[in-house]
Order: structure tokens, then sequence, then C-alpha cells
């Protein structure tokens, strides 16, 4: 340093340059000699808890290592693309440059799980060269945190290459065990499938293809992410990818020898997987590990990978309980279509459920089948053109009951069924968000059901990402939030569109109601919380209280009413839906926790839980600086103690305690409750006995 703040300027930069070539030649002459080399390509996460070390092999293959505690739970892996009209990419590489940044900022969330988010990494930029003519360049970027880490190629602006047509991206993770996975098919048209509990070896994507109810297209032995797993010693790892934008999705291919490798979903239409422009970068490959299974669910690394807010202020959308008409349809009381002479979405109807939402203190209302074309939805192929999402049909005066709902303090939430064709929706989209507009309606329940029109393209393939985010965007012009089903999964790009509030993607309420399995088992939800839910906000639609179903002879909810209560804290969602009808909430004490409980939160802290077991969360919330506990389990009972060491110091809170009554059972005792109340403060500890298919819910009022 010294020497060159007395040297000339000029100077200074030549013995630079000659530094850098001395560097990049040698590189160069290292790797053609077949040896490897080692520039400084490693980086740890600022607590030191996360290191990834990137390196080419004398072949010039890049490969990274990722370490946990000093402990290696990635092995080296090979990264490359395989693209039509050009050679591979995978190998004869050179480092031309490598380069170091600390970053370090907190943002807030509109809404969340938690009002601020630290994001904090250490991140390593390797730009690598091919030495054979076109010498095609690719660049990598790493971020080491203290709950994961994340990296993502960049195709930059480069001579000689305008395009590229992916064929395969073959990123490699090679797992060091025969790890214990909670995982369900890689899909490429559907996240509607039960979770399956293997060691790493036993996955067998193909064999349960044969007699799954929801298998839509599944080409290989895959698995979908977010992807759980633990080793034998105990880290957990979650495998997912953040900020999907303008790429087909990825699931992750089971190989030998404990290795997974992308898979991206591709279009058969077009003959290819993804097709770019340069310059572009992929999204992030990310792995959440956590020492216990609850880290997974406090890491908010998904969210840190995706941008800033693009979008601006987003107070127009409000967090908010809704009830609708919806769950009448699944248990068909009522149906989506006018012809049956059962139709659920009248007018008389949709007042009915404002009206009790008004008196309930929820702030939405749903309303399904309100619009023409249901006569001519599932099992038709000939879908495009069929809805039109502003035609009403005859019984169900819109105005009317978007009226009724202002004066009522209850606004409506608009429903679009797609029905998988996105190009009649794209050609209707301004019309039909003009009119959201107009009628101060802001928020929209999209549906994607069944297979995707045109032919050959998959709801997580580029066509469709680019759809949805088409979605997401017209939503943020006209001030709509949307909650998708049948969805893109969420890769975190909330934080960027914020207006992109909630998703189902996964097995929800509505497979209790008709699944010709039984519906969701017991260990759904305790799954899914470390699964899906690492993904983003989920519109499970909990609530249900009349959980045999009298009449549907088949089907029953494989909850306790003590668990559907305790859903609405441990799924989180910035819409929760109270999904049962009305009359079923109807002197039932039960439901006062549905009234009382927050759905925007200051905090979060999962205070226990092991993957497909149990999970407790206790959730602050915003402005009211009330707390609310909720616990579930799954097909066996437990007991479970909360410390309440997380409320304010020297304060009272006034907690009504639900829980499973005495011999509560998900199976045969269902809706056997018992509500305690007592004053509870940041000393107290309390035993809660969680029946089979179980769980509790708190409410604590902070007294005041
Ligand atoms: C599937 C959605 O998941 C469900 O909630 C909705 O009722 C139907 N599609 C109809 O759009
Ligand atoms: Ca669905």
């Amino acid at each position: 340093m010294k020497i060159y703040s007395i040297l000339p300027y000029k100077k200074m930069k030549l013995i630079q340059l000659f530094l850098f070539l001395l560097i990049l030649g040698g590189c160069k002459s290292k790797s053609s000699d077949n040896a490897l080399v080692n520039v400084n390509t490693k980086i740890s996460s600022p607590g030191s808890i996360n290191t990834i070390e990137f390196f080419l092999d004398k072949t010039g293959t890049p490969y990274y290592i990722v370490k946990h505690r000093d402990k290696v739970v990635i092995d080296s892996s090979s990264m490359g693309f395989d693209f039509k009209g050009q050679n591979s990419m995978k190998s004869g590489f050179v480092i031309k440059k490598a380069t170091e940044k600390d970053f370090n900022e907190t943002w807030e969330m509109p809404w969340g799980e938690q009002r601020s988010v630290v994001n904090k990494y250490k991140e390593l930029l390797v730009e690598l060269e091919e030495t054979a003519s076109p010498n095609r360049q690719l660049n990598i970027y790493f971020r080491a945190y203290d709950d994961g880490i994340g990296f993502r190629y960049e195709f930059p602006k480069q001579s000689g290459v305008d395009t590229v047509v992916i064929m395969d991206e073959n990123t490699q993770f090679q797992l060091t065990g025969d790890h214990l996975c909670w995982w369900n098919p890689g899909d490429w048209d559907s996240s509607e499938h039960l979770y399956y509990t293997d060691s790493l070896s036993q996955i067998d994507a193909l064999e349960l293809k044969k007699n799954d109810l929801a298998n839509s297209h599944i080409v290989d032995n895959s698995v979908l992410t977010p992807l759980t797993m633990r080793t034998a010693e105990g880290v957990h790892l979650a495998f997912h990818e953040a900020n999907l934008t303008d790429y087909a999705g990825m699931t992750l291919k089971v190989g030998k020898d404990y290795l997974l490798t992308s898979g991206l979903v591709g279009s058969d239409r077009l003959g290819h997987k993804v097709k770019r422009a340069l310059p572009f970068v992929t999204p992030w490959r990310t792995i959440q590990i956590a020492d216990k299974a609850t880290g997974l669910l406090e890491s908010r690394l998904i969210e840190n990978l995706n941008e800033r807010n693009k979008i601006g202020d987003v107070s127009w959308f409000k967090p908010k309980k809704y009830d609708g008409i919806w769950w009448e349809m699944h248990i068909n009381k009522s149906t989506w279509d006018y012809a049956s002479g059962k139709h659920g979405a009248t007018t008389a109807n949709a007042k009915k459920y404002i009206d009790f939402a008004a008196k309930n203190g929820l702030k939405g209302v749903l309303v399904e089948g309100w619009n023409t074309g249901w006569e001519h939805w599932i099992g038709f192929d000939d879908r495009e053109g069929v809805f039109d999402f502003v035609t009403p049909y005859p019984d169900y005066d819109l105005k009317e009951v978007v009226r009724y709902g202002k004066e009522k303090g209850v606004e409506l939430i608009m429903h679009h069924e797609t029905s998988a064709a996105p190009r009649t929706y794209d050609k209707q989209m301004d019309t039909a968000y003009k009119l959201m507009k107009s009628l101060g309606i802001h928020s929209v329940k999209t549906g994607y059901v069944g297979p995707v029109i045109p032919k050959g393209e998959y709801h997580d393939g580029q066509w469709m990402v680019n759809h949805y985010q088409r979605v997401i965007d017209k939503g943020a012009e006209m001030q709509v939030a949307i909650d998708v089903h049948e969805p893109i999964k969420p890769t975190g790009l909330r934080r960027t569109y914020p207006n992109l509030v909630s998703a189902e993607g996964a097995r929800g309420q509505e497979f209790n109601a008709w699944a010709s399995d039984g519906g969701n088992p017991p260990e759904h939800l305790p799954i899914l919380a470390f699964t899906r839910m690492l993904a983003g906000p989920m519109d499970f639609t909990p609530g249900i209280f009349d959980i045999t179903l009298p009449t549907k002879e088949k089907n029953q909810i494989n909850t306790t009413l003590g668990q559907q209560l305790a859903l609405y804290v441990v799924i989180y969602s910035p819409v929760q839906m109270a999904a049962d009808l009305p009359e079923n909430y109807e002197n039932k004490p039960a439901f006062q926790f549905i009234r009382d409980v927050g759905v925007d939160w200051e905090q979060t802290v999962v205070l226990n839980g092991e993957v497909g077991d149990f999970v407790t969360v206790a959730r602050e919330e915003r402005e009211t600086g009330n707390w609310f506990v909720g616990g579930i389990t799954d097909e066996n009972a437990r007991a479970i103690t909360v410390d309440f060491s997380f409320l304010t110091e020297g304060k009272k809170y006034q907690a009504v305690i639900y829980k499973d009554g005495a011999n509560a059972h998900y199976k045969n005792n269902p809706t056997k409750i018992e509500i305690v109340k007592m004053t509870i403060d940041k000393n107290t500890k309390q035993t809660i006995k969680l029946a089979e298919g179980g769980g509790f819910a708190i409410s604590l009022k902070l007294v005041k």
C-alpha cells in the first residue's frame, strides 16, 4: 500500500495491470497444464457458519463445495449448461476474475411474518471464460449467509452470443449421505401431491406416479422444491430457488450416490427449457441450512435473494381474514355453474357471507362462480375463450354486492378461474382489472385448474412463469393484490412485488372435501410447515369446524378442531380464510379465536418443532402488541411445553387457550375442545396435551 502511494498514478495502474495479467496468465497456463486453478474463491458467511468454495478442476470444469460449521454438506458439485445449436458449457474454463463483497442491510416487509428483515451476506463473483474460441463467458454469484447459501449464473453481454436456448441446466448438489427427505414428486404441472418421507436413496417418483392421485406430468425420478432433508448429525437442509423470473422452474433429479441435479421444466411445444437473450441472470439456487428444524422456518434467505420493492407503496392492500362462497361448492352443497340449478354465487348468498363477515370482523368476502363459463370448465379441452371475467350470471348483481359490502365495511375479493387458458386471460386481463379498479376491488384470487393450453406447456415452465409475472405486473398497475392458485411455486418475488400476496402450490384444505385418497393425512401439515411454507405465504384456507363432513360419506378433515385453529398461526398468509359455512360457526365458542387472531406480524418466533412431527409458532401482531401461538402435531398425541419467555418483560397478557379436550382424536372425536382463560407473563410455562392429529391455539391480549 505504502509503495503505491508514492508512485505516480499511471505507473501504479501499469503495475496493477501487470499483476493482473500475471494472475490471468498464471491461471490459463496452469489449467492448460492440467493443474488445479486456485485463486481466492472461498467465502464464509458473516458469522462464519457457512462456507462456499469454488474451484475449477484440471479440465476447467466449475465446482463448488458447501460447508456448515466446517463440515462438508455439499461435496464437489459441478455446474454447466446444454444448449441447442451451441456446444455445452461445462469445461475448458479459466477464472478471469474473482471479487468479494460484504453486504448488510435491514429492510421492512410491508406485510409479513415480521416487520424488519436483516439481509447480511458475503458475496463472491467468479467470472469465467472458455479457453477455446469463441471464448464464451459465464459469471457465477455466490452468497454465503448464516442461514444458508445461494448462487446464480449470469450470462454477460458478449460478442458472438446473442441468445441461448437452454436444453438443460446441470447444477449438481452432491449430498454426503443417505439423508432423510420430505419430498413430493417433481411434477411439471402440479404441486398438489402428498409428501413422502424417505431416505434419499429410496425416493422413487416414477414408481409413485402409477397410483398418485395428482399425477400430471412426472418425467424423471425427480422432486419438487422446497425439498427438505435432515442429515444423520441432525443438520437440516432445504433446497429451493429464489427470484424465478423469465426462466423455467427447477425440479431436482435424484441420481445415484446421493447426487441431485437440477432438472428444468420444459416446453414440449417449443422443444426447449429456456430461451433468453443475453445478458441475463438465472434464478438463485438456494440451500437453507439450520442446526434445528425450527431454524428453517425463521430463515428469510429466499426473500433476501430477491430484489427490493419495485412497485412502491402497497398500503391499498390490507392483510385480512375473509370468508366466502367456496367450501359449499367443494362439499357439493352448491355449484360454481348456473345450469345445475344449485348455483352458489347469488346476490342473496353473497350478502349472507358479507353479513357474517361484518358481524365477525372479517374484512373480505370471496365469491367464486360469479361469472359465466363454468358449464365448460373441468374436463373440457377447448377452454380457450370460455371465461371473460366481466360477465356475471343473471342471478348475481356484482355492483350491488360490492356496494353492499362497502356499506358493511367488507371488501369483495374477485375471483378469476382461468381454467389454465392463459392466452385467454392475457387477452381479457386489462378489461378485467379495469373493472376491479372501477369497483374499488383490491384483490383477486386466480386459478389455473387443468392442463395448460396450449398443449405442451406446463405450469412450471418458462412460458407460464412469464404469464404469472404479467398478472403480477397488471395487478401492481391497477392496485390489485394477487392470490394465485395452481401457481408457479413462490420464490420470494413478494419482496419485489408485494402485491403478490399469497398462493396455493400444495394440497390445500380442498382435498379434504373430495380427494378419493381420504384427504390430507395428519402428518401433512407438520410436513408442509417445513417444506412448502419455506417458499412463501400459502392460502391453505383453514378453519373447518364441521370436521366430519356429514354430507360426504368418504371424506373428513384429518385434524382436530384445535388444529384447525392453530393453522391461523402456523401457516403464514396475509389473507386467511374462515373457510367453513357461516352456519357451522354459529354458537361455537371456539370461533372467538378466528375473530381475534392477527394476520400481520411484527415478529415471529418458532418455539419448537421437528419436520413431519410437530411445530409450535408464536407471532406478535403489528400495532396491538398481542401475541398468538399455534401448535400442531401429526398422528401422534404429544405434550408440548410452551415457554412464554418471548413475551415482553414486565407485561401481563390475558390468555385464552384453545386445546384438544380429553379423549379428542382426529378420527373419532375431532371437535372436542377445551377453552381455558388465564393470565400469563414472560415467566410462565404451560404444558399442553395435543391429541392424535391435534393442536392448540392461544391468544394473548396485552393488558394495557
Ligand atoms: C382450484 C382452487 O384451488 C380452488 O380454491 C378453487 O375453488 C377452484 N380451483 C375453482 O377455481
Ligand atoms: Ca388447487
